[in-house]
């Protein structure tokens, strides 16, 4: 996403397709309002990575103009997704000592104030990693002063030691500087990037689900991207490339069809739950060449289509199970990106999961509703939320909007109390 002058980008690249958004924000309601957006099909990225950069950078530009078009701006700097299965995640935790005593260690208790909560989260990102991963996120699950567990927001608490559970996810440098020489070929600089299943949630999840347990599934046309939450917090976040294209390649191959006829067919009459389908439903087939039309029973075509979906939605089952947190937890199974608009994909992912599903559509933005209402926005859309929340809460940047002033001043606090 870019944010020049009052403005945020976001670009979300996809397996299939890649999509840029520019918003400004309504500071009465704090949402997006999206004045422009550009959707084109990808070109030069696979399984989350680039494999030519000069046509994923055409890709982007592409995207980014039509966008800037509609909104009568230019952009210049970006929020831009990121997935693929060379992302890794982990739980971890951090503790301070809030104030200190020369002679016992742990002196009076006092206030908790923001630059603690800093301090304590800065400590969690000292795990040791490989020369070619970077940390993307470090997410606070909860807080816990002295030893009261189960804290959202310490600031003010009294307190004399400070802890923080966290989930973090790393990328690798390699990936996303490749990534960033797209963008920067398309005359764009990446502010940051967004775990591309941490963007969708944002867009919709509501508060309640985060908080009773969900597990949320962006099911793309390359990659399967998963985020589990509870309390409020995140407890896994992990992608499988593992995606829809193999549901339209089955439907070419048993049907001996072209892959765009395949994706049609799919898109109209495709059902990835046989119990439900019309048992006496037959669709037509155009064949190619001059042979005439074929006629299929409709329930033939979810046969093929359900196995596919089952495996898919089984990955994100198997991929959920490595949360810190028992899957008994979770409440509910929220479906989303473009591969969940298949018809039945609730009742299938219910089957699995034994849980109730819906499928999740973005919310939480004004501006072209009707025309970004679909599943497949809602990373795109997830990333304007989380640019504009971030913004607000100085979660990520806080490092980088420190003046040199603020940051001497921590540093010369954190001397002292270690000394005291
Ligand atoms: N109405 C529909 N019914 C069934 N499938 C659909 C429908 N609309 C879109 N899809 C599928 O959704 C997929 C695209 O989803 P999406 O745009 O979320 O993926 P992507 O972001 O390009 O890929 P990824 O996130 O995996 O990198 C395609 O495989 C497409 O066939
Ligand atoms: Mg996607």
């Amino acid at each position: 996403m870019k944010m020049r002058n009052h403005f945020i980008t976001s670009v979300d690249i996809g397996s299939s397709k890649t999509c840029a958004l520019i918003a400004e924000l309504n500071s009465e309601t704090g949402i997006p309002v999206i004045k422009g957006y550009g959707t084109v099909g990808t070109k030069g990225l696979k399984k989350g990575a680039v494999v030519n950069i000069e046509e994923l950078s055409h890709t982007i530009s592409q995207a980014v103009n039509a966008a800037e078009t509609m909104a009568g701006t230019t952009v210049s700097n970006c929020f831009a997704s990121i997935s693929g299965d060379q992302i890794r995640s982990m739980n971890t935790q951090g503790l301070i000592a809030i104030s200190r005593d020369a002679r016992s260690g742990i002196g009076e208790a006092r206030e908790i104030e923001k630059e603690d909560i800093d301090r304590v989260i800065e400590h969690t990102r000292a795990v040791p990693l490989p020369v070619d991963r970077q940390i993307l996120h470090v997410m606070p699950q909860e807080f816990i002063v002295d030893e009261q567990c189960g804290i959202k927001n310490p600031i003010n608490l009294l307190g004399r030691r400070l802890e923080v559970k966290v989930h973090i996810t790393t990328y690798s440098t390699t990936v996303a500087s490749n990534l960033t020489r797209c963008f920067k070929n398309a005359e764009l600089s990446v502010i940051n990037f967004i775990l591309h299943s941490l963007a969708s949630s944002e867009s919709v999840l509501t508060p309640d689900e985060k908080e009773s347990g969900s597990i949320l599934i962006d099911i793309g046309n390359g990659t399967l991207d998963v985020i589990v939450y509870s309390e409020g917090g995140i407890h896994h976040t992990g992608v499988v490339n593992f995606g829809d294209h193999l549901v339209t390649s089955d439907i070419a191959y048993l049907l001996r069809i072209p892959q765009e006829y395949a994706e049609k067919i799919k898109k109209n009459h495709g059902y990835s739950f046989t119990q439900n389908v019309d048992k006496e439903a037959i669709i037509k087939i155009d064949s190619i060449g001059n042979r005439p039309a074929r006629e299929i029973p409709l329930l033939k075509l979810a046969e093929y289509i359900e196995p596919r979906m089952e495996e898919i939605l089984r990955e994100a089952f198997m991929e959920s199970k490595k949360s810190d947190i028992p899957l008994t937890s979770i409440q509910s199974v929220i479906l989303t990106g473009g591969g969940a608009l298949i018809k039945g994909c609730e009742e299938l992912a219910e089957s699995i999961f034994k849980i109730p599903a819906r499928i999740g559509f973005p919310t939480g933005y004004t501006g072209f509703e009707d025309e970004l209402n679909n599943p497949k926005y809602a990373a795109a859309i997830g990333m304007l939320r989380f640019a504009l929340k971030d913004k607000s809460t100085n979660h990520i940047h806080s490092s980088a909007s420190d003046t040199w002033l603020t940051k001497a001043w921590k540093w010369l606090k954190n001397i002292t109390e270690n000394i005291l």
